[in-house]
């Protein structure tokens, strides 16, 4: 990326209209009773994410960069994520629609002004438009968290987007090896890195093995047909409490019919595709299949090295593919598509060794819990990451069919909780190489 500050500026300008249009997709296809209305518990209604976003431009755009007045200081608190649970959110007094519409226009109208004078350099939070690409990233997983509501929602459904492309090319083997030796995680050059991804440190790793692609729903329901939900074997404690408590017994949104697995998807009910990695199962599901596959679920360093490493030249590249920003040729993302690609799709964007679909498709659980890496240090604010770190909380990495570009790369980590499902989340598996016979 250059640093020359106008291309800078619209790069920046293109990453914060990108995330608008989605923004304004998102909470303009469904009417004003569906952006007002909770659709489960364990999200807000739409309109609170759309005055959020706006609310937190407003707070790091305008006031911190742009050096202004306050807009709307009265509103700060309503849209505090940690003054207010999300269950709550439905009974605070929220701005109505067209003023939550007209609030983030208007922040984004001032903003626009502040980035066209902005040096773009000489504090940390304004070098290569830094805050300018963590606003905009920023929007883009409030508009992945809203993606997350729409699929939640019933009723008939209100997107929708054309089929992934077919780009599958043959047979693959199962499983790579990935040789023993050092290897770079985490960056200290990219700039919108958020802070959790820094700094770049070497980790020394044993050889290992993983799965050539995710999962897919066909290997899972293998998994549910041999009794696998029934088997305690399989499953840490907390996981078996889980399943048990809760009467889980496939991934969220299938339903077992005549036989034959449905599933629900953004509005419609469809077979589900046996090609397709597996989708909104919990950090504790993909725990007891990769065992019941006798296997684990890789560490976070084992799946950066998988995703960046480059054997020959012993660099960490930015994606599987290299240094170029993701195109469509590459992954899946950024809602071109309502659901993942078939497993073995994007050979384009496979990694030096073959390992295909890191980046894209599903959010992939790993083994990780998450904390800082060495050298690390919170900024611009704590309750990004640093209030997270130590927490019950597990890693996932490469993002989803929902994830734009600007919030994805090799380096990106995600964070959350080992029950959830709702978010678009899948796995991989791997297994050490051992001396003989890997
Ligand atoms: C990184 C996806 C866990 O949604 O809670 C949004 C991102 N942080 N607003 C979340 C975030 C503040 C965060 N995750
Ligand atoms: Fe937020």
């Amino acid at each position: 990326m250059t640093h020359d500050p106008e291309s800078l500026r619209e790069r920046a300008a293109r990453a914060l209209l990108a995330a608008r249009d989605r923004t304004h997709l998102l909470t303009t296809c469904v009417d004003d009773h569906d952006l007002t209305a909770q659709h489960s518990p364990l999200m807000s209604p739409l309109v609170w994410d759309l005055a959020h976003i706006g609310n937190q431009e407003e707070q790091w755009l305008l006031r911190a960069v742009g050096r202004q007045n306050a807009l709307r200081p009265d509103i700060d608190s309503v849209y505090d994520a940690f003054e207010h649970p999300r269950a709550e959110r439905p009974s605070l007094p929220l701005l109505p629609p067209t003023e939550a519409h007209s609030y983030v226009t208007d922040v984004r109208s001032r903003v626009l002004d502040v980035l066209d004078s902005s040096p773009l350099r000489g504090e940390p939070l304004l070098d290569s438009g830094f805050a300018f690409g963590m606003i905009a990233q920023h929007e883009q997983q409030h508009d992945e968290t809203m993606l997350i509501t729409h699929q939640l929602r019933r009723g008939p459904a209100a997107l929708t987007a054309p089929e992934p492309p077919v780009t599958s090319d043959g047979i693959l083997p199962t499983e790579v090896l990935v040789p023993g030796g050092p290897f770079t995680m985490g960056t200290s050059t990219e700039p919108w890195a958020l802070d959790n991804e820094r700094p770049a440190h070497r980790r020394l790793l044993p050889s290992f093995l993983i799965d050539t692609t995710p999962v897919s729903n066909g290997a899972y329901q293998d998994f549910i047909e041999d009794g696998g939900y029934d088997d305690e074997r399989w499953w840490s404690p907390e996981g078996w409490n889980h399943i048990r408590e809760h009467r889980l017994h496939a991934p969220l949104f299938w339903r077992r019919e005549g036989g034959q697995w449905l599933r629900r998807r953004f509005g419609v009910t469809e077979p589900v595709p046996a090609d397709e990695p597996v989708l909104h199962v919990s950090w504790y599901e993909a725990d007891a299949y990769a065992r019941w596959a006798g296997r684990r679920l890789p560490t976070e360093e084992e799946w950066e090295k998988a995703a960046r490493h480059d054997p020959v030249t012993g660099r960490s590249r930015r994606y599987p593919w290299g240094d170029e920003d993701p195109g469509p040729m590459h992954a899946n993302l950024g809602q071109r598509h309502l659901r993942p690609a078939a497993v073995g799709s994007y050979p384009d964007g496979q990694s030096p060794l073959g390992v295909r679909q890191l980046i894209g498709d599903v959010w992939e659980w790993t083994a990780s819990d998450f904390l800082p890496y060495p050298g690390f240090a919170a900024f611009p604010y704590r309750e990004y990451s640093e209030v997270f770190f130590g927490g019950p909380y597990k890693v996932l990495r490469g993002g989803s069919f929902a994830v734009d570009p600007v919030a994805c790369r090799g380096t990106f980590r995600n964070w959350d909780l080992p029950v959830r499902r709702q978010i678009f989340s899948g796995f991989r598996t791997a297994r050490d190489a051992g001396a003989v016979g890997a």
